[in-house]
């Protein structure tokens, strides 16, 4: 059977405190006056500053709370950084680890991507492990090899389908209104799924969520395809009819 589709929201390094708590509090009343829930598990990841506040109103509305990155090691001598388990403390579930933005800008190798999962994992939390290739890698027609080397480099040890999420996300999508086609979800995910049956036991029931410029207007079409199992939502994540429009598009 197919895992219960997980949609996450990526709030970036964006939003106030106030602004923050208006879109979760919008988001909840969806939620509460929703006469059919969603047929997905919602989990929003806004940045660091803004957990701790917006924790309570969360765990009120039935939405799973996830730091955008954490430090491999539990505590010590790093400047800036925040460990796995502060995130747990105050009330994280989830953490997303090896997003493209931290792989580009901030130099993140897959051996730290899975340092950091394993980290996750080791509090308790579960690590939304980010993959995709850029458009050159898609443009050489190795795309499927590439996000298959990186997925198997940063997948934590111990990995299984109730701690661990895949996140497939070209990097070509991100932010940019461009979608792979269907076909080509399809063809990556399958991949993805396959070379899980190594490493993970309980493969089938892993999610794999597509992400990069994914919008009300093409989240049905996208979350049907096969082996995609969620969402991970940037931009349209910020607006609550937008990210309940792609909540409500599962089926
Ligand atoms: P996007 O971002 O939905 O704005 O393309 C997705 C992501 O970076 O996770």
């Amino acid at each position: 059977m197919a895992p219960r589709p997980l949609i996450a929201g990526n709030w970036k390094m964006h939003l106030t405190l106030v602004e923050a708590g208006k879109l979760v509090d919008a988001l909840g009343a969806l939620m509460l006056e929703a006469p059919d829930k969603p047929a997905c598990d919602i989990v929003v990841c806004p940045p660091f500053t803004l957990l701790a506040p917006l924790s309570i109103a969360c765990q009120k509305y039935g939405f799973g709370l996830g730091g955008q990155d954490c430090h491999a090691e539990e505590m010590g001598a790093f400047t800036g950084n925040v460990a796995a388990p502060m995130l747990a403390d105050i009330g994280c579930s989830h953490v997303i680890v090896g997003h493209s933005e931290r792989r580009s800008l901030q130099g993140e190798t897959d051996a730290m991507v899975k340092a950091k999962a394993e980290a996750a994992l080791a509090a308790g939390l579960v690590a939304i492990v980010c993959v995709g290739e850029t458009e050159a890698g898609r443009d050489s027609g190795k795309a499927e090899e590439i996000v298959v080397g990186q997925l198997l480099a940063s997948l934590p040890q111990g990995a299984t389908a109730g701690n661990t999420v895949i996140a497939y996300e070209p990097v070509w999508a991100i932010g940019t209104g461009r979608t792979p086609s269907v076909e080509q979800v399809a063809a990556m995910h399958k991949a993805i799924r396959t070379a899980l049956a190594g490493p993970v036991a309980e493969a089938a029931g892993m999610r794999i969520l597509y992400g990069g410029s994914v919008k009300p207007g093409n989240a049905r079409e996208l979350l049907a395809v096969e082996n995609v199992d969620g969402a991970l939502v940037g931009g349209a994540s910020l607006v609550p009819a937008d990210f309940w429009a792609i909540c409500t598009s599962c089926t």
